[in-house]
């Protein structure tokens, strides 16, 4: 695909890792990756073929995160919804993980990547966790991009399980009641300590949160595209960092 990238300042035609200097990277970039049953569909094939095809559209992803200076790349891999699928297809999600990180964990502790996840851990099959453990451990101390996958997540749970916490704080006399505020909530989020995302990406044209960073998604900018997760690329998410660089964000204020 050929697209035109007038905010870019083209380097030397040899270099292979960053061709293109963004001036207003976001930091932080969540991505719900849709589109793959229909991406398989259309190809007549079994609907896991769709999210194999996405775990390398995944690392692409990865790969451009890197090259452009992004520090938070927060995918939804599996929400607290999708237990509601097929067992074979629940299974199959469930060891992607795993299939994802024996392909390529080298390449994310070659490029400084640490991998976390937020979203109910405990719930997962074993063999998932023990997987997603591994890498976290093997990637805990890199500190370049910080990978982190949404799996088992739901917004909801999240913000019910933080006030459950958070009564019983209270309770515990650890906190006043008078003292909560949005970043004593923030503390008792999946999230805590992270920046919210800057820029939101939905695939398939879909154009909905579905329970995904709910709370903090308040100022971020949205980002469409009708383009389905497994064709999802480097140059479909330079369009959507190039939208980014327009957006003027207020927080509510006035520029
Ligand atoms: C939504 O598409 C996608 C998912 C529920 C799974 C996301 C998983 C991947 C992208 C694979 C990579 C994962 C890891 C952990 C490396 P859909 O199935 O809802 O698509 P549809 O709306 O077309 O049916």
């Amino acid at each position: 695909m050929s697209i035109r990238l007038p905010f870019f300042k083209r380097k030397s035609s040899t270099e292979t890792k960053q061709q293109y200097k963004l001036k207003n990277v976001p930091n932080h970039v969540a991505i719900i990756m849709d589109g793959n049953g229909r991406w398989a569909k259309k190809r007549g094939l079994p609907r896991i073929d769709g999210h194999k095809e996405g775990m390398d559209a995944v690392q692409n992803t990865v790969r451009a995160a890197t090259d452009h200076g992004i520090k938070i790349l927060t995918l939804f891999a599996f929400s607290t919804e999708n237990w509601k699928r097929p067992k074979l297809e629940v299974d199959y999600l469930m060891r992607l993980p795993k299939e994802y990180l024996q392909t390529y964990l080298p390449e994310l502790i070659e490029k400084n990547v640490r991998v976390e996840t937020i979203g109910d851990f405990d719930a997962l099959p074993q063999h998932t966790k023990e997987a997603v453990l591994d890498a976290k451990e093997r990637t805990k101390d890199n500190d370049g991009l910080l990978l982190n996958f949404a799996i088992n997540y739901g917004s909801r749970h999240e913000i019910v399980e933080a006030l459950k916490q958070i009564v019983h704080d209270v309770n515990e006399n650890k906190i006043d009641v008078d003292h909560i505020n949005d970043n004593i909530l923030e503390d008792y989020l999946y999230t805590k300590g992270l920046v919210d995302p800057d820029l939101l990406i939905r695939t398939s044209g879909e154009k909905r949160l579905s329970n995904f960073l709910l709370w903090q998604c308040a100022y971020s900018e949205f980002w469409f595209t009708d383009v389905l997760w497994p064709d999802f690329n480097k140059e479909v998410f330079i369009q959507a960092l190039l939208d980014y660089q327009n957006r003027v964000r207020r927080y509510g204020g006035i520029k």
